[in-house]
């Protein structure tokens, strides 16, 4: 853990944040589309479903790079002017966020394994990484709600998060530019 907080977020920190937005974002806009697509469109949803794998293996990671960064190098301090209150409800926030950012595509993860289709996920669309369970009608429909879930309450909090950030932007606090430009 870093002895002393940085004065601002890192070029590394703040890109892996956007990466992670982004990622989040486009593997929940793909789940929407995928799921309704039919049948006679088969090719199309088995690529989004693989597009839709790959984005969340991707923030999968990026979490973690994530996270490594933060308990390695800390994060700058929040604006001296928020009260302790707002002050460890955005550390709570953010806590909350790190949580489901974890579970989601771990969740997805065990979903596509318990799924009785057994069809792999394709890492970068081309190499089949392992099943880490047997098929369970049981496991998979319960998995697949935890897994749907877990995102909508991500996303839904994620909105809020960068709401607050325009907010607090708008009234002339630096935060918003300081996880723009450092
Ligand atoms: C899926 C979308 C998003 C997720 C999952 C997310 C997640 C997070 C997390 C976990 C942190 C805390 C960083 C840390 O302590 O290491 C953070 C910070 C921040 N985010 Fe987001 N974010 C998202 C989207 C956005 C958007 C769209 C905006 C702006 C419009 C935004 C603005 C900020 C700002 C300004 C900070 C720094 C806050 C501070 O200094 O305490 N985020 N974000
Ligand atoms: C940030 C990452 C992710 C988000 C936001 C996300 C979001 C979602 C959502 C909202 C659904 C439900 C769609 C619906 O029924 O309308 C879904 C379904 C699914 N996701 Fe994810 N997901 C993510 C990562 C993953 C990962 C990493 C995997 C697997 C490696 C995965 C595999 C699946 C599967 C198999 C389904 C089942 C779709 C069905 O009912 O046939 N997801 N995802």
């Amino acid at each position: 853990m870093a002895d002393r907080l940085p004065a601002s977020w890192s070029a590394a920190q703040r890109r892996l944040h956007w990466l992670v937005a982004i990622g989040v974002f486009f593997a929940f806009a793909l789940s929407w589309v995928m799921t309704r697509l039919g049948d006679n469109q088969a090719l199309l949803k088995f690529a989004l479903y693989q597009l839709h794998k790959n984005a969340g293996l991707l923030v999968l990671a990026a979490v973690v790079a994530r996270i490594i960064l933060l308990v390695r190098r800390g994060r700058p301090p929040l604006p001296g002017d928020l009260s302790v209150v707002n002050q460890r409800m955005a550390l709570l926030g953010h806590a909350v966020l790190y949580g489901l950012l974890v579970a989601v595509p771990v969740l997805g993860y065990l979903t596509n394994s318990t799924s009785p289709s057994r069809i792999p996920v394709l890492f970068l669309l081309a190499i089949p990484l392992p099943n880490l369970t047997p098929a369970s009608e049981t496991w998979y429909a319960l998995l697949v709600q935890f897994h749907r879930l877990a995102a909508v309450a991500l996303v839904v909090i994620a909105l809020t998060h960068a709401l607050i950030a325009i907010v607090h932007h708008r009234r002339g606090s630096p935060i918003l530019r300081g996880m723009w430009r450092g």
